[in-house]
């Protein structure tokens, strides 16, 4: 069965306060488009065609707004409501009937993964039959999870208070088919959550797992206070024509799961002058 997609795109998002009193975090504009537009590029870049976006009921109602049913991207979204957030492990016991045991990729909804190759090694992941960590060298490792290694174990510390080593576990998580079943039997941590940090350091245990270093040509960005998200988007803003494309359409469009007809109808239906559409438009040569 082919892998299924997960983007998590819940959270109460009250490090955006106040603008997280009437908008999701997702929805926040990185440069010229929305920020769950990058998770969804780099799931769209593994080949990875059937996506379930999971965040509360009201913030799923204006990502539908924005993203419908995936044909306009030539893949298939699936919404899925969450009452409360209770960490990025139950996004998988959420998504169990849309896997229906097949492997899925899990990417969290404010993560933004950069470097030409990263296509690659995305569908070099998909075709893995382990689960996969992307990890990536921080200077700030106590603020997420954290691989360690020794001679005698490895394992992930979640925001370890010592430092254990600079090797940062990534929000971007490829896993067998088995990680709904497992998830289910993970028990909240202290800080309430059902932590992937413990479905992972199950997979590292049973030696079911594979990491994937990214290089220092990679970056990787969690936007999930206002500071990071001001530094993701001057990134994006800067290196822009240098990038691996994250425009749906495009993406789409090279991998022919859409023709540029359905391109041309969307820029006729919303003519104007933003930068995303002046892009799409640079994508389609017109014909005479
Ligand atoms: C979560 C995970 C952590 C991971 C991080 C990546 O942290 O618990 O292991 O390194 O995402 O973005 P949180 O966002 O819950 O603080």
């Amino acid at each position: 069965m082919k892998r299924k997609g997960i983007i998590l795109a819940g959270g109460n998002g009250t490090r955006m306060f106040p603008v997280s009193q009437v908008i999701s975090k997702q929805l926040l504009l990185i440069y010229d488009k929305p920020m769950i537009y990058y998770p969804l590029s780099v799931l769209m870049h593994a080949n990875i065609k059937d996506i379930l976006i999971i965040s509360s009921a009201k913030d799923l109602v204006l990502i539908k707004k924005i993203l419908k049913n995936g044909s306009d991207f030539g893949v298939r979204l699936f919404y899925k409501s969450q009452n409360k957030p209770e960490g990025i492990a139950q996004g998988l016991v959420l998504a169990e009937r849309f896997l229906n045991k097949s492997k899925s990729a899990l990417i969290c909804g404010d993560n933004l993964f950069t470097g030409e190759k990263l296509p690659l090694k995305l569908k070099k992941a998909n075709n893995s039959k382990k689960s996969i960590f992307f990890l990536k060298k921080v200077n700030n490792p106590n603020e997420y999870g954290v691989f360690f290694k020794n001679k005698n174990k490895k394992l992930i510390i979640e925001k370890p208070k010592k430092k254990i080593s600079n090797l940062a576990v990534t929000g971007l998580y490829f896993f067998d088919e088995n990680a709904t079943k497992i998830a289910k039997t993970l028990t909240k941590s202290e800080r309430g959550e059902y932590e992937i940090t413990d479905l992972n350091n199950y997979y590292i245990k049973k030696n079911r797992y594979k990491q994937i270093i990214l290089n220092s040509k990679e970056k990787w960005f969690d936007m999930g206070t206002s500071d990071r998200i001001q530094k993701a988007s001057n990134f994006i803003f800067k290196y822009k024509n240098k990038m691996i494309s994250y425009y749906p359409e495009e993406i789409a469009l090279n991998k022919k799961w859409i023709s540029k007809s359905k391109i041309i109808n969307k820029i006729k239906r919303h003519h104007n002058s933003s930068n995303y559409i002046k892009y799409l438009k640079k994508l389609i040569v017109y014909d005479k």
